[in-house]
């Protein structure tokens, strides 16, 4: 490995670093207290939020984990089932909170690369008055799906969720930590997906390029309630406007882009598709690239050896995951390296 050329890290997009435009954006925000509702920068990025989902309000919060928990515990109660995709983030790498903080059961379904149909889902809906029974109060969708290879989620099958939901009396999230990969590749607004959802989070700290934080969108109701839940669980940052600045900035310079990303790697794909040894399991749609290799743990340290990172995501599947630092050179070193680990 070259000591001179920098890390290739396609591990995940939450390793990109702000970039200098950013960091000058934060370093000047007008900032308040956002425990009193006094942030100027928090309560303008929470508005237009609000206005791109086409919700009654939204709610900064500092992680994607959190979004997630506050759409549970504000639309559910202690005791109920939540739907989720078995490989759906809140179920695989959120450290079990909804079980713990949200006394919540999960009941986790199958599905094509992370995404649920309502076929699928109708058979295991409760709604009953019989005491018995645990009530299935929410259905959670991801869009895009990480472990489902950053697939998008089709408008009418959302639709047909929602349809679902509406006959039984239940919630719809959305858990969009990528939900600006899905637009900017699908040509649908935020708007689009939004509307069948009763809330949806989006991060801002995966593609878009911030440091940390994510927003939650619905109703008004539904948002003051999460508000409560997040000052619980310690989540009010006082002058947290300097975060705001930054998902201001990545929604103003980093939401086009994405198609870049997008392009790398289908472009990478393309590339080692060919190669003995590769397969190329999924699609690839967005930002996500999954291979199967033969040990995914041996293939992630070869590539290191040129400078080149992955993530195993078990014993035969490793990810690239293409980000606002990796250019063309970073890509043609990525697939050097993967062609040399053969
Ligand atoms: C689909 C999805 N949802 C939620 C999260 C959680 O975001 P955070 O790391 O900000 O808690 C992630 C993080 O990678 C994610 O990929």
């Amino acid at each position: 490995m070259s000591d001179t050329l920098p890390i290739v890290d396609l591990r995940s997009d939450t390793l990109s670093q702000p970039t200098q435009a950013m960091r000058e954006a934060m370093a000047t925000a007008e900032v308040g207290d956002d425990v009193f509702g006094e942030d100027p920068t928090v309560n303008r990025l929470q508005d237009r939020c609000a206005a791109l989902f086409a919700k009654e309000a939204a709610l900064f919060v500092p992680t994607g984990t959190m979004a997630n928990l506050l759409a549970f515990l504000a639309q559910t109660r202690p005791g109920e089932t939540i739907i989720l995709h078995e490989d759906a983030h809140p179920y695989n790498y959120e450290a079990g909170n909804v079980a713990m903080i949200g006394g919540l059961m999960t009941r986790t379904l199958p599905g094509d690369l992370g995404i649920l149909d309502r076929d699928t889902i109708a058979p295991c809906v409760i709604r009953t008055e019989d005491h018995h029974f645990s009530e299935t109060s929410l259905i959670a969708v991801e869009n895009t799906t990480n472990r489902g290879g950053g697939n998008i989620y089709p408008l009418e099958t959302l639709r047909e969720i929602r349809a679902l939901a509406d006959e039984n009396g239940m919630k719809v999230h959305c858990d969009g930590a990528r939900l600006f990969n899905a637009v900017v590749e699908s040509g649908h607004s935020a708007q689009d997906f939004a509307e069948h959802c009763d809330t949806v989070s989006v991060c801002f700290s995966k593609g878009l390029g911030a440091p940390a934080g994510s927003i939650l969108a619905g109703s008004a109701e539904t948002i003051d309630t999460a508000h409560k839940f997040r000052k619980m669980l310690g989540g009010g940052m006082r002058q947290s406007g300097i975060l705001a600045a930054a998902a201001l900035h990545a929604l103003d310079h980093h939401v086009e882009r994405l198609a870049e990303d997008h392009r790398r790697a289908s472009q990478f794909r393309t590339e080692l598709e060919g190669l003995p040894g590769v397969s190329v399991p999924m699609p690839t749609p967005t930002n996500i690239v999954m291979l199967d290799v033969p040990d995914a743990a041996a293939f992630a340290a070869k590539i290191k050896g040129h400078g080149v990172l992955m993530m195993p995501m078990g014993r035969n599947r490793i990810r690239a995951v293409f980000h606002l630092d990796i250019d063309d050179e970073g890509l043609d070193r990525a697939i050097q390296a993967c062609q040399s680990a053969f």
